[in-house]
C-alpha cells in the first residue's frame, strides 16, 4: 500500500500521522475526530490552551473553517495560498473548541506540499496539525526527527526536508479590514501590505493584540536539548563570554512558563558555535535541524553571535525562534 493510503487509514482509525509540509512537518488528526484530536495534545505534551491550526487543501475547504470569508481573506489567499501563511478568523460550527482552545476564531492554512495537500484530499476533511515536536521543543523539519521525538508507535510520510524550515506566519483578520501579525514566518508583513495597497484593499495594521488573542506564545518555544544562547554583542571576546556563560546560565530558573530551561551540567570549558548561512531563507532551511544535529552532539553549550547582517525581516522571523529557543540572550 502506499504511504498516503496508510496514513489515511491511521487517520480514519482515530489516529494521529507525521505529515510534511512546506514549513515543519506536522502532528495531523482529522477535524472531526476528537479522539485524535486529544491524542495530538497527549503525544506532544502540550497544554489545552495552545490552538491547533487547521490544515486545508482548498480555499472552499478553507471557507468551510471560517463564519464569513471577507474580500480581504480572499485576497490574501489567492495570493498567498498554498504557503506558509495561517489566517485567524472567527470559527464555523464545525471547528471544535478543542482545536481552537476555547476561542472564537481559528487558525487555518493551505499548505504548499504535494504529500500534505493528497493527504488532506483523500481523508477528504480538514486536518489539524501542530509542528510534531513535545512541547517547547524543536520544530522537525525531517521525517526522523519526527520519529526521534515520538518513536515508532507514529507513522510520519517520509518526505525528505522541509522547504521553507520555520513555522508558518500568523495572521490576524478582524473586523474584515484590522490586522495583525501574530506570529513572523516566511511571508513577510511587508509583502502583504504591499499586495493589499496594490490591490487598493482598506484595512489597518492594529498597534497591539489582546494577550488571549494571541496564545502560544510562550517565552521559551523551539528549545534543543542542550543550553542555547544568543549572543547580540559581536565584539564580546571569547574569555569573555565564556565566563558570563559560567555566571549567568546558573542563575537561570529551572521552569518558565512551563518549560525546563537547559542549563550546563557543569563548568562550561568549551563552546561550539551555531553557523547559519547569510541569507536567511537558507539559514531558516538548516536551522531546526542544526540545533538537533548540535543537541545530539552534546556539547556543553551552542552559541548564536548576532551580527550587524542579521538585519533583514525575515532574519526578524529567525530571531523570533533563535531567542526563544536560547537558554540566555547575552547584550
Ligand atoms: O507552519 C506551521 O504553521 C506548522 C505546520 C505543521 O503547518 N504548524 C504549527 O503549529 O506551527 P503549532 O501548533 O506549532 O503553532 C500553532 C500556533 C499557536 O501556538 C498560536 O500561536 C497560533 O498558531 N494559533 C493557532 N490558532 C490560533 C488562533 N485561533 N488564534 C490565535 N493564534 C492561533
Ligand atoms: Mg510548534
Amino acid at each position: 500500500m502506499d504511504q498516503i493510503k496508510q496514513a489515511v487509514e491511521i487517520l480514519n482509525q482515530n489516529d494521529v500521522v507525521g505529515m510534511p509540509t512546506e514549513t515543519v512537518y506536522g502532528l495531523a488528526a482529522r477535524i472531526d475526530s476528537e479522539l485524535a484530536l486529544k491524542k495530538v495534545f497527549s503525544v506532544k505534551e502540550r497544554p489545552f490552551f495552545d490552538p491547533l491550526i487547521v490544515h486545508v487543501s482548498s480555499l472552499q475547504q478553507a471557507q468551510s473553517c471560517f463564519q464569513t470569508w471577507p474580500q480581504i481573506a480572499e485576497v490574501i489567499a489567492k495570493k498567498f495560498w498554498p504557503g506558509p501563511l495561517t489566517l485567524v478568523m472567527p470559527k464555523s460550527v464545525q471547528i471544535s473548541d478543542l482545536i481552537t482552545s476555547g476561542l472564537e476564531s481559528v487558525g487555518v492554512r493551505w499548505p504548499n506540499h504535494p504529500i500534505a495537500q493528497e493527504l488532506i484530499r483523500q481523508t477528504g476533511v480538514p486536518l489539524a496539525a501542530p509542528s510534531a515536536n513535545k512541547f517547547g521543543k524543536t520544530s522537525p523539519t525531517q521525517a526522523a526527527h519526527v520519529r526521534n521525538e515520538f518513536g515508532d508507535s507514529i507513522f510520519v510520510l517520509e518526505a525528505g526536508s522541509s522547504e521553507i524550515g520555520i513555522e508558518s506566519t500568523v495572521l490576524l483578520i478582524k473586523s474584515n479590514s484590522d490586522l495583525a501579525i501574530l506570529r513572523k514566518g516566511a511571508v513577510l508583513k511587508s509583502e502583504i501590505e504591499k499586495y493589499l495597497a496594490d490591490q487598493k484593499i482598506v484595512h489597518q495594521w492594529l498597534e497591539a493584540v489582546d494577550k488571549k488573542e494571541s496564545p502560544g506564545h510562550m517565552k521559551h518555544h523551539y528549545m534543543p536539548d542542550i543550553p542555547f544562547v544568543v549572543c547580540r554583542n559581536p565584539s564580546l571576546k571569547l574569555s569573555e563570554l565564556g565566563q558570563i556563560l559560567n555566571s549567568k546560565l546558573n542563575e537561570l530558573p529551572d521552569m518558565i512558563d512551563g518549560v525546563r530551561v537547559v542549563k550546563p551540567k557543569q563548568k562550561i570549558e568549551k563552546i561550539e558555535f551555531l553557523r547559519l548561512s547569510s541569507d536567511p531563507y537558507q539559514a531558516a532551511r538548516e536551522l531546526y535541524s542544526q540545533l538537533r544535529s548540535a543537541s545530539a552532539r552534546k556539547p556543553e553549550v551552542l552559541c548564536f553571535i548576532q551580527m550587524p547582517m542579521h538585519n533583514s525581516e525575515m532574519w526578524e522571523s529567525l530571531f523570533d525562534r533563535l531567542y526563544k529557543a536560547a537558554s540566555l540572550i547575552i547584550d
